[in-house]
């Protein structure tokens, strides 16, 4: 592909966040590039979430991504909460009015996404590394790039950076001018794949004294579990039969329920973190998605944080494009911060109920199952935990 000099909008990064920006944009007739650092395989195969809220299906089904995800996607109309060898139905549609989740992996969002941009879409480039975005304050900021074994650059009118938790676009706002609120967990997630259908219909979200677990499926033949860990441990430390027997444990329930057991495809250890960077926007380069915050995945918010910064940044520059407004640019990260601040803390409080902190007390942990008995016995507290999941219209 020839490397762009020009366009309206520059976008770093080819995740959730770029690639479902890039597709807003271009069916508005607003133009923009997208650059990316990996190649196509390495952004379509990064093990990711998978969980999808009703407001993210929309925006995907608007930007013409939805075919597969209303063929393939999985409705889902509840979570378990499982502790001291019970569970506790959460009913979605009964505590919310009739709103339910969809689960459909990450990566397979991300495929359909690059597929269309690829067939009838703006440049999207792979291999093409920001080095750094300059003249943030000016009216053509600058993202230089390096491309084909050459340096280049590209002028736009914005730059938005989409360019996750390491990216280069926020270089470009001087330090003084961002806030960085931050919290770091003393643990990881242990993530796998195995080629066996899920146990449950449902996800289930697991308190145990030995740690937390989740199960979750990428479809009816594929489950992906987590098993909270030290951070620092190494995924390959343990074999396959050390892997479902921790999860066994993590599950256990008084009931006649099993674990299946299946080939385990892939692991991987991701550490946990919580972090947001205000403001969203400085000068003529703006933030998006996990490169102006990140959440724990307990509460399954990343994708959908994603999929909401750019579709009120699509809004916006569409607004501007078309009538000269710069209003709801001026206001974008205002908007977003409100619901990036509500599943902050949303995913806090799922991270702290459900997660053995190394250093808590016997005191904490009674805290915690006294939390859990309140969800299971009052439909307010499983409501505000519902509505939460599903995602706060703000
Ligand atoms: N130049 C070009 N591309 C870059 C650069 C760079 N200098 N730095 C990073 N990138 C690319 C990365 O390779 C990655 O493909 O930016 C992309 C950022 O994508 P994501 O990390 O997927 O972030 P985002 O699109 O905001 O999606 C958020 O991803 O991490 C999950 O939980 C998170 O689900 C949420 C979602
Ligand atoms: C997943 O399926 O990967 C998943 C689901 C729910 C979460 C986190 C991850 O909260």
């Amino acid at each position: 592909m020839n490397a762009p000099k020009r366009t309206t909008v520059g976008i770093v990064g080819a995740g959730p966040a770029g690639l479902l920006l890039a597709r807003l944009l271009h069916q508005a007739g607003v133009d923009c590039v997208v650059l990316e650092t990996r190649d196509r395989p390495y952004v379509e195969q990064r093990q990711r979430a998978g969980v999808l809220e009703q407001s993210t299906v929309d925006v995907l089904r608007a930007s013409g991504a939805g075919e597969r995800l209303e063929r393939e996607g999985l409705p889902h109309d509840g979570i378990e909460l499982s502790w001291s060898g019970r569970r506790h139905r959460i009913d979605f549609p009964k505590l919310t009015g009739g709103k339910r989740v969809w689960v459909y992996a990450q990566t397979e969002v991300v495929k359909d996404l690059i597929k269309l941009q690829l067939a009838d879409g703006a440049p999207l480039l792979f291999q093409a590394t920001a080095t750094g975005v300059t003249g943030a304050d000016t009216a053509s900021p600058t993202i230089h790039y390096t491309y084909e074994g050459e340096d280049r650059t590209l002028t736009c009118d914005y730059v938005v950076g989409c360019d996750g938790y390491h990216g280069v676009a926020r270089q470009a706002i001087p330090e003084s001018a961002l806030t960085t609120y931050e919290r770091v967990y003393p643990f990881s997630w242990f993530g796998i794949l195995a080629d066996v259908p899920p146990s449950s219909d449902e996800l289930i979200y697991a308190h145990s004294p030995r740690g937390f677990a989740l199960l979750s499926m990428r479809s009816h033949t594929v489950s992906r579990l987590y098993l909270q860990v030290p951070n620092g441990t190494d995924p390959n430390a343990w074999t396959d039969e050390q892997i479902w027997d921790e999860l066994d444990a993590r599950f256990a329930v008084d009931a006649d329920w099993k674990l299946q057991r299946g080939p385990i495809t892939q692991r991987a250890v991701l550490p946990l973190r919580s972090s947001v960077t205000e403001p969203m926007r400085w000068g003529r380069v703006l933030l998006a998605g996990d490169a102006a915050h990140i959440v724990p995945p307990t509460g399954a918010k990343g994708l959908n944080l994603a999929a909401a910064d750019v579709t009120v940044l699509a809004r916006a520059f569409i607004e501007l494009h078309t009538t000269g407004d710069d209003s709801a640019l001026a206001a974008y990260s205002d908007t977003c911060l409100r619901r990036v601040w509500r599943a902050e803390h949303f995913s806090y409080f799922m991270t702290s109920t459900l997660h053995s902190d190394p250093d808590q007390t016997a005191f904490d942990a009674r805290l915690q199952l006294s939390q859990l008995d309140r969800i299971a016995s009052s439909p307010h507290a499983a409501a505000e935990l519902a509505e939460n999941y599903v995602g706060v219209a703000l």
